[in-house]
């Protein structure tokens, strides 16, 4: 009997038979020959089935074979120069584990809410099915990076009793007879493992029930929060941009295929290396006010606004010193200039916008109680985050990287709801 192999595997297996279990792709026949695109999830090849050199009923079923019917097929590999994967398959033996019937994604084009509808059957497009593999190199980057600095895992909770970042995104959900949110950040409890291990990350699902609709906005989505005890802004930002090429570098050595698979412009990936361009919140604002932009100091970007600052650079822009009156409450003044605070934002190239927001953290219990006033946040609720400020303070700081906006980013995709396997989006539960 053949020995079973992986698509990708069949560079080792050349002039021998092997048998693989995978799905029909798509099928050609001209006659007397078959042509089986086959996939396994691993990979892809195709299948030559000659009329005249396999048994009658090797024939008739390949014959029979529909798109997604599951089978195993049995033949020797060939080198083949001509094919995509460089090998193909000269069937001998096909044992069908089911005819597929109506497959409803067929290769004609169909509207993104019916492919929404079948999210769960759309994946095993080639397209979607790059995207993915994509996503999962960029985690064992992200874990690469962080592991050999010394940086520990550490995972926060998913439910939580107060908010990170703000009130009026929050999940609610009863807990036995308390009330408890999902949680939008992990923040805040990676400050408190911050300063048990001293530089730590996490990465896991975050929540904002954000009624937006963008082509940026998930409801749930992942994140990579790292947070560092003695860490300014100056080495947060020098940590970020050594990380994110890390990432993009690592994507370009380790999924070529894939990313022409996306047809992806791979030059404008091999660009993005450290160091990153940094410009001010105040520069920013001039530049967008020379550019036709009406927007007075002191409000927030938009997606136009940062998609015009981006388009400047061909690389990954940091916006810093954003105005204290619109970041969040734990951000550490500029001790010159206290109306901004000690944050960054890192704006993506080509109008893929926001991925990472991080800043440095107050570190005086005074001025942190002031804020918990200001924001109206509960002292009880928050006690145990004073508490970080109250034993052996430190000057510290972290950022929060979107998973799918950097997925979106470096496949170069037109909308977020394709970065992750089933997106939570507005009005969108299902599957
Ligand atoms: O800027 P945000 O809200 O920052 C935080 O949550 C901080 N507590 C992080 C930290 O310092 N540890 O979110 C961080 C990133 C954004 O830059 C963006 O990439 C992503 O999370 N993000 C979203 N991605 C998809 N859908 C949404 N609704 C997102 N909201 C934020
Ligand atoms: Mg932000």
């Amino acid at each position: 009997m053949a020995a079973q192999c992986l698509i990708r595997e069949v560079n080792r297996h050349v002039g021998e038979s092997v048998r693989i279990g995978c799905w029909l792709n798509n099928v050609r026949s001209s006659g007397k020959i078959v042509f089986l695109q086959l996939r396994d999830g691993s990979g892809y090849i195709q299948g030559v089935v000659v009329k005249s050199e396999v048994a009658e009923e090797v024939w008739n079923a390949a014959k029979s074979l529909t798109q997604e019917s599951s089978m195993y097929v049995t033949g020797t590999i060939r080198e083949e120069p001509r094919s995509p994967s460089g090998y193909e398959m000269t069937v001998t033996g096909i044992e069908i584990i089911q005819i597929a019937q109506d497959y409803p994604i067929t290769p004609k084009e169909h509207g993104v809410d019916f492919l929404m509808d079948h999210r769960h059957l759309w994946i095993r497009s080639p397209r979607q099915r790059a995207i993915l593999v994509i996503r999962s190199e960029i985690i064992r980057a992200v874990q690469q990076f962080f592991d050999e600095r010394g940086f520990k895992l550490v995972d926060p909770p998913i439910l939580t009793p107060s908010s990170c970042e703000g009130t009026t995104n929050l999940f609610h959900t009863k807990y036995f007879e308390e009330d408890a949110f999902l949680t939008q950040s992990g923040q805040l409890y990676m400050e408190a493992a911050a300063m048990a291990l001293g530089r730590v990350y996490s990465f896991g699902p975050t929540f904002r029930a954000e009624k937006s609709k963008t082509r940026r906005h998930l409801i749930e989505f992942w994140m990579i929060e790292p947070e560092m005890a003695f860490v300014d802004l100056e080495e947060n930002l020098r940590i970020q941009e050594e990380f994110v090429s890390h990432v993009v570098q690592s994507v370009v050595a380790n999924c070529r295929k894939e990313l022409e698979t996306l047809e992806r412009d791979i030059s404008k990936l091999e660009n993005i290396k450290a160091p990153f361009p940094r410009i001010t919140y105040d520069e920013a604002i001039k530049f967008l006010q020379d550019n036709g932009h009406d927007i007075p100091w002191g409000e927030d970007f938009g997606a136009p606004h940062e998609t015009a600052i981006a388009e400047s650079y061909d690389k990954p822009v940091f916006i810093t010193h954003y105005p204290t009156s619109i970041k969040a409450f734990y951000m550490k003044p500029d001790p010159n200039r206290p109306e901004v605070v000690l944050c960054a934002d890192m704006i993506a190239p080509e109008g893929y916008g926001e991925i990472i927001g991080g800043s440095q953290r107050i570190d005086d219990p005074d001025l942190m109680e002031e804020r918990f006033q200001e924001h109206n946040l509960s002292k009880e609720a928050y006690q145990w985050y004073m508490d970080l400020r109250k034993y052996g303070t430190v000057p510290h700081s972290g950022f929060g990287l979107g998973l799918e906006r950097t997925v979106a980013w470096i496949c170069g995709l037109d909308h977020v709801r394709e970065t992750i396997a089933f997106p939570r989006l507005l009005y969108r539960l299902y599957p």
